[in-house]
């Protein structure tokens, strides 16, 4: 049985049917896509860790919590910039590494053009986003990227997966939490998730 939290939340499934229709143009995808970001990562991170900080109130000091990790936002470029407003603007001091995959599109394996990653990817809670977890390659590549790089908490978050996608994930990193806002129900012959919402980078940015 594959390993996979589906977030299931009326406001993500939403915005979730917003992102889906082919008639939404590319300022509401992007703005909806940053907003289920957001709402993700609320739902995602109820588990981080938390140390205890001395704060003085108006009236007194008082025990409070802070973060006691650092969270580092990976997007897979490109799509994967469309969730890092999102993320942020519910955890503003997270730091942003980049990893570039294009997916060949006869073979649909993926390339890696350009990484670059904060130190805290060694110490801190790396979560590694892309919108579409259609195969899984590109995940899986972007992740074994990081752990190259020393990171260990890793978390995998995205809006659309099917069920070839979190197998691969399942079966290449399988200490990998994998967090979705819909599972899809198959891979077309051409590597398009079904129903999916087509190719998120060309909507994002408007290419195509
Ligand atoms: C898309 C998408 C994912 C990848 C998913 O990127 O954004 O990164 O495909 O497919 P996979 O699970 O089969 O690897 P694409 O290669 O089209 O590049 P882009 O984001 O630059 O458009
Ligand atoms: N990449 C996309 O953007 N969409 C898909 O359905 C599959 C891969």
């Amino acid at each position: 049985m594959a390993k996979v939290k589906v977030l299931n939340h009326p406001l993500i499934d939403h915005k979730m049917s917003i992102i889906r229709n082919k008639e939404t143009d590319t300022k509401k995808f992007r703005e909806n896509v940053n907003e289920i970001g957001s709402l993700i990562t609320y739902e995602i991170t109820r588990d981080l860790p938390l140390k205890d900080v001395q704060v003085e109130t108006p009236i007194c000091v008082t025990t409070c919590k802070e973060l006691s990790k650092d969270v580092v936002i990976v997007p897979i470029l490109r799509a994967g910039l469309g969730m890092v407003e999102g993320i942020q603007t519910i955890i503003p001091t997270a730091k942003v590494g980049h990893v570039g995959m294009y997916r060949d599109e006869k073979t649909l394996e993926p390339h890696e053009y350009y990484a670059k990653f904060p130190d805290e990817i060694v110490t801190g809670t790396v979560l590694v986003v892309d919108p579409m977890l259609a195969t899984g390659g590109s995940a899986s590549a972007a992740i074994t990227a990081v752990k190259k790089r020393g990171a260990t908490d890793i978390r995998f978050v995205g809006l659309v997966g099917c069920p070839e996608g979190v197998e691969r994930l399942n079966h290449d990193h399988p200490e990998v939490d994998v967090y979705l806002a819909a599972l899809d129900e198959k891979l077309n012959e051409v590597g398009y998730i079904v129903p999916g919402l087509g190719d998120c980078g060309d909507r994002l940015f408007g290419t195509k």
